[in-house]
């Protein structure tokens, strides 16, 4: 089966990890966390291309911009919580999204509960750190084998 190429999105403050509130967002840096994403996704045949940045406008001609991948995993940091420009983004592209945390946006403070992206999205993840991505990802290629009907 052709390799599935998805986009792993990174929002504000994503650059910061690794020495951002430890004890919420732990160790890894940004870099680490994309190698491992990196490694899991070739194990499962897919390939990656990471992209992060702080401003919202940036994010979204970004996304503009991937119309062709077969789907993307987006972190997008606070602007999960703000953004209706963002959220027009993803659905005006049309490829299959899935929104990731890695902490659990629910049990925290309670403007965090509210996503303006998850409604456009396939689903969400929240809360397993790091392994939220690769969690997002596995389930984003068996979406795919769905919509394909190869499932
Ligand atoms: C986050 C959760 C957001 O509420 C926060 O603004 C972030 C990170 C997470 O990955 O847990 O920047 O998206």
């Amino acid at each position: 089966m052709k390799k599935r190429r998805i986009a792993v999105v990174h929002g504000p403050n994503l650059n910061m990890l690794g020495k951002r509130e430890v004890g919420i967002y732990g160790r890894l840096t940004l870099d680490e966390l994309n190698s491992s994403i990196k490694t899991e996704a070739a194990a499962a045949g897919a390939d990656v291309e990471f992209f992060q940045s702080n401003g919202e406008g940036e994010i979204i001609d970004y996304i503009h911009g991937i119309g062709h991948l077969d789907g993307m995993i987006i972190n997008p940091g606070a602007y999960t919580h703000t953004s209706i420009a963002l959220r027009d983004a993803i659905a005006a592209v049309k490829i299959p999204a899935v929104e990731v945390h890695l902490s659990n946006i629910h049990s925290r403070e309670e403007f965090r509960r509210q996503s303006m992206i998850a409604p456009v999205c396939v689903g969400q993840i929240s809360g397993f750190g790091p392994y939220s991505y690769i969690a997002g990802l596995l389930g984003l290629l068996d979406f795919l084998k769905g919509a394909s009907g190869a499932k």
